[in-house]
C-alpha cells in the first residue's frame, strides 16, 4: 500500500479533482467501465487506440469491437489469468471536472486492494449485473467502502441490456441495496442503469431508458458535492520536516489535512501543549494569507517554541486527541496473521517508527455479513475491531471525524513491509487517567544497595538445549557470589501466571509478553534476572529488549541442533511430539528463529553446563553487571 494515502502527508493537488474507486468483479463489467469513461471522454491518446484495436484482436472477447477492458486491465499476465490484481489509478478530464479512479480487484482474497483504493476515494462506483442482483460481493464491497469512510456511492447498474433495459429489474436491485445499506451510513446513494458495453447512461442519456429520469453517469459524477469534506474541520497540520536552511529561518513543512490557517492565528502543538503564533505561510510561489486543506506549505511562528517531525499543530481550541492507547479498525494485509502482544511500528499522520502492539482483538467482523467473531489472531484480508497500545503518546483524530489524522498503517519491525492499516474510532480513556506514581527510591538506589547493575540475562533455545540447567547453574554461581539474582523460568511460570496459554503463536507472543513485564519489574528492583525461555520469535525478543534500558537486555542463545536436541530429549517430550501427540512443537512442527546478533552464543556440544555458565559469568563482569 502507497502510504501517502493514508497519512495525509504529499503533494497539493488540483482543488476539482474528485477521487472515485470502481467496486465490482470482472464479471461485472468494472473494467469495461472505466474504459468506456476514459474513451467516451475522449482521453484516449490516437496512438493507445491503436494498441487498442491491435489488442482487441488478440485478447478480446467481444469480436471485432474496441475491448474496453483491455485498456484497464494492466499487464499481460494478468489478462491471461481473465483477472485485475492490485490498485491501478486512471485519470481523465472533463471541462468541469478531473478524474482520478482506483480500481481494484473484486475476488474476496483481496481486501487489501480495496481498502487501499477506498482509503482516498471521497466516492465509490458500485457495479452490480443487472441480471445477478445484489450479491455478497456487493455488500462487502459496499461494507469496506463504508468503513473506510466513502460517504458517496453510485449504484451502477450495469448490462440493463442485457435484462431488456427493464425498469422492474432495476428497481428491484435498488430495493434490495437501500435495505442493506441502510445501516452502512452513506450520505448519498445514486442509481443508475446502464450498459458499459454499449454505452447506455455512461456519458449520456439513453433512449432505450425512456422511464429512467436521473442523470448518465458522467453527469452525476461532474456535479456530485464532496467539497465539504475537510475545508470545514478543525486545522491540523502534521509536521513534515523542520526547515531550517540557516540560523535566520525556521520553518515547518507539511501538507495542511483539514481546515485552514492564516498568520496571526493561535496555534498549539498538540502533544506537548506548547503554544504559538502564525508568523508567515511561505510557498515557494511567496506568501499564502491563508492556507486550506490540500496546501503544502511551510510555517513559520512568532514564538520559539520546540516542534519535530511527526508533531501536529493544531488550533488550541480544537486540539486532537493525544493518547497512548485507542480503539480502532485493523486492516490485516499481510500472509503471517496480527498477533496481540507483538510489537510492530506504526506510522500515524507524519509521524513514523512508532512501537505499538494490538492489547486486544475485540471481534473480527465478517466482511460478507458485518457479524462480530470472536478470535485470537487476523489473518490475511481480515478485519478486526481491537485495542492498540503505543510506546509514546500520539496525536490523533477518530477516523469519523478526519480520514486523514485518523488513519494509521502497521510496520512489521523486521521485514518493513505494511502489514495492516488502520481507521481509529475512540481514544481509550482509561489510558489518560492513569498516571506513572513517582517513587522516591529509584532502581539505581536499589541496585546500588545490591553492590551489582541491574540486567536481564536472557536464555532461548529449543527445548532441551539446556537452557534451563545452564541458567541454574548460573543462578547458584552469583547466588554464591553474594550477587541478588531471581530466575524464571519457562516451566514455572506456566504453572502460574501463565497457566492460561498454551503453544499457539498466539499465546507463546502472550506468554514472552507477561514474562517480559514481570522480568523487568525485577530489573526495577535491581536485580539480575535469569530468564529461560524457549522464546521462538524473534519479534518478541527484541520487544522484551525494549523494556529495559540500553545494555539491560543480554540475549543467550543457547545452541543446540535439533538432533541433539531431539537425542537427548529430557522430558520425553521429543518422542511424544513426533508420535503427534503434543501439537505446535518447537522444531518439529512449530518454528524456532535463531537470533540474529545475540550478546552471547553458545554452543552446547563440546563444552559442559557448568563451563558455558562460567562464560556467562565472565561477560557479565566485563559489561560491569558485578
Ligand atoms: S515459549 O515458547 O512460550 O517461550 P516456554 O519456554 O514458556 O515456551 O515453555 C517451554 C516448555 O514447555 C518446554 O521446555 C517444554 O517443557 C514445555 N512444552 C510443552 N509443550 C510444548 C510445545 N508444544 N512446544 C515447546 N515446548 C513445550
Amino acid at each position: 500500500m502507497e502510504a501517502g494515502s493514508w497519512s495525509g502527508a504529499g503533494r497539493s493537488e488540483p482543488k476539482d479533482l474528485l477521487r472515485l474507486i470502481t467496486c465490482g468483479s470482472v464479471d461485472d463489467g468494472k473494467s469495461t467501465l472505466i474504459g468506456r469513461l476514459l474513451h467516451d471522454s475522449r482521453l484516449i491518446m490516437d496512438d493507445q487506440l491503436q494498441a487498442l484495436a491491435a489488442d482487441s484482436v488478440r485478447h478480446g472477447t467481444v469480436g471485432d469491437e474496441l475491448d474496453f477492458a483491455l485498456l484497464v486491465d494492466g499487464l499481460e499476465a494478468e489478462r491471461e489469468q481473465g483477472i485485475t490484481i492490485d490498485v491501478a489509478y486512471r485519470f481523465f478530464t472533463t471541462p468541469r471536472r478531473s478524474f482520478m479512479v482506483a480500481d481494484t480487484p473484486g475476488h474476496e482474497q483481496y481486501t487489501r486492494n480495496m481498502a487501499t483504493g477506498a482509503s482516498n476515494a471521497q466516492a465509490a462506483i458500485i457495479l452490480v449485473d443487472a441480471r445477478k442482483g445484489v450479491l455478497v460481493q456487493t455488500r462487502r464491497h459496499s461494507f469496506i467502502c463504508a468503513l473506510l469512510g466513502i460517504r458517496h456511492v453510485v449504484l451502477a447498474v450495469n448490462k440493463i441490456d442485457l435484462v431488456d433495459y427493464g425498469k422492474d429489474a432495476f428497481e428491484r436491485i435498488l430495493a434490495d441495496y437501500r435495505a442493506f445499506s441502510a445501516a452502512l451510513g452513506f450520505v448519498s446513494v445514486m442509481p443508475i442503469p446502464l450498459s458499459a458495453r454499449h454505452g447506455d447512461n455512461v456519458i449520456a442519456r439513453s433512449a432505450n431508458t425512456p422511464w429512467y429520469d436521473g442523470p448518465c453517469l458522467l453527469d452525476y459524477l461532474e456535479r456530485i458535492d464532496v467539497q465539504s469534506e475537510t475545508a470545514s474541520r478543525p486545522f491540523r497540520f502534521p509536521v513534515q520536516w523542520v526547515n531550517r536552511p540557516d540560523s535566520e529561518f525556521r520553518g515547518y513543512a507539511g501538507t495542511v489535512a483539514s481546515g485552514s490557517i492564516a498568520p496571526g492565528d493561535d496555534i498549539v502543538v498538540a502533544a506537548s501543549g506548547q503554544l504559538a503564533r502564525v508568523a508567515r505561510i511561505v510557498t515557494s510561489d511567496g506568501d499564502l494569507v491563508r492556507a486550506v486543506a490540500g496546501d503544502a506549505v511551510t510555517i513559520t511562528l512568532a514564538d520559539d517554541i520546540d516542534v519535530g517531525r511527526g508533531d501536529m499543530l493544531a488550533r488550541p481550541t480544537e486540539r486532537p486527541d493525544v493518547a497512548d492507547q485507542f480503539a480502532a479498525h485493523l486492516i490485516w494485509m499481510d500472509q503471517d496473521a496480527l498477533l496481540p502482544g507483538r510489537s510492530y511500528l506504526l506510522r500515524i499522520g507524519t509521524r513514523s517508527g512508532v512501537p505499538a502492539s494490538v492489547t486486544t482483538i475485540k471481534y473480527k467482523i465478517d466482511v460478507n455479513t458485518r457479524e462480530h467473531l470472536a478470535t485470537h489472531g487476523l489473518a490475511l484480508n481480515e478485519i478486526g475491531f481491537c485495542n492498540l497500545a503505543t510506546a509514546v503518546p500520539v496525536s490523533f483524530d477518530t477516523y469519523e471525524a478526519n480520514r486523514r489524522t485518523g488513519a494509521f498503517i502497521v510496520i512489521d519491525r523486521y521485514s518493513n513491509r505494511t502489514v495492516g492499516a488502520g481507521m481509529i474510532a475512540f481514544a481509550l480513556r482509561r489510558a489518560a487517567n492513569i498516571a506513572w506514581q513517582p517513587l522516591s527510591v529509584g532502581r539505581k538506589d536499589r541496585a546500588g544497595l545490591k553492590n551489582q547493575k541491574p540486567c536481564m540475562v536472557w536464555f532461548t533455545g529449543l527445548s532441551g538445549a539446556g537452557k534451563s540447567t545452564i541458567a541454574n547453574l548460573l543462578d547458584q554461581k552469583l547466588f554464591a557470589m553474594a550477587h541478588h539474582t531471581m530466575l524464571l523460568d519457562g516451566d514455572n511460570l506456566r504453572h502460574g501466571l501463565s497457566r492460561d496459554l498454551g503453544f499457539t503463536e498466539a499465546d507463546r507472543v502472550e506468554n514472552i509478553r507477561r514474562a517480559g513485564e514481570v522480568a523487568k519489574l525485577m530489573v526495577d528492583a535491581g536485580l539480575i534476572v535469569i530468564c529461560s525461555f524457549i522464546s521462538p520469535y524473534r519479534a518478541e525478543r527484541e520487544m522484551v529488549r525494549g523494556l529495559v534500558g540500553e545494555g539491560e537486555f543480554i540475549e543467550v542463545f543457547v545452541d543446540t541442533p535439533i538432533e541433539e536436541c531431539v537425542q537427548r530429549d529430557p522430558k520425553g517430550l521429543y518422542s511424544k511430539a513426533k508420535a503427534g501427540k503434543i501439537k505446535n512443537f518447537t522444531g518439529i512442527d512449530a518454528p524456532y528463529e535463531r537470533p540474529e546478533a545475540p550478546e552471547l552464543h553458545l554452543q552446547t556440544i563440546g563444552a559442559s553446563p557448568d563451563e558455558l555458565a562460567d562464560v556467562v559469568i565472565r561477560a557479565l563482569v566485563e559489561r560491569g553487571n558485578l
